[in-house]
């Protein structure tokens, strides 16, 4: 483990994981964006609050794309990261504010870095912008 993941926030992790939901996975709504016409898709940012209410996180479901990716907002703006786990490939949840993978336990932070292995580097993110009331995501 490492020092920034404390002992009492990865206990409460794991026991989330353990107990077979999160409080944060189980509720968080998917999304069907719009597809632009420029690899990118979209949602209004009141699409988005009203969705991912005080957890500040949805699950946006892409067209071609096994798993869906976690569009999250933080103080500094708006993260979208791949649910695919860089290990085996296996999905990842939001469990409070972290990512974890149930098959091999790999813990991410809510910018898709690795905590806790055994995946070797970061989920895929993808490029948001915030444009007159929209969220943008590059999906190359
Ligand atoms: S596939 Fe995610 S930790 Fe192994």
């Amino acid at each position: 483990m490492t020092p920034d993941l404390s002992r009492r926030t990865f206990l409460s992790v794991a026991a989330g994981v353990v107990a077979g939901g999160v409080s944060a996975c189980a509720g968080l709504p998917t999304i069907r964006p719009t597809l632009e016409s420029d690899d990118r898709v979209s949602l209004s940012v009141d699409e988005f609050a009203l969705n991912a209410g005080e957890k500040r996180a949805v699950y946006l479901s892409v067209p071609d794309r096994k798993y869906p990716l976690l569009l999250l907002e933080d103080e500094g703006g708006f993260t979208a990261v791949s649910t695919r786990c860089t290990h085996q490939g296996c999905g990842v949840k939001a469990a409070g504010d972290f990512l974890v993978c149930s098959c091999h336990g790999s813990t991410f932070d809510r910018e898709g870095n690795v905590i806790r292995g055994p995946a070797p580097t970061a989920l895929e993110s993808f490029e948001t912008t915030l444009e007159q009331g929209r969220i943008h995501v590059r999906m190359t």
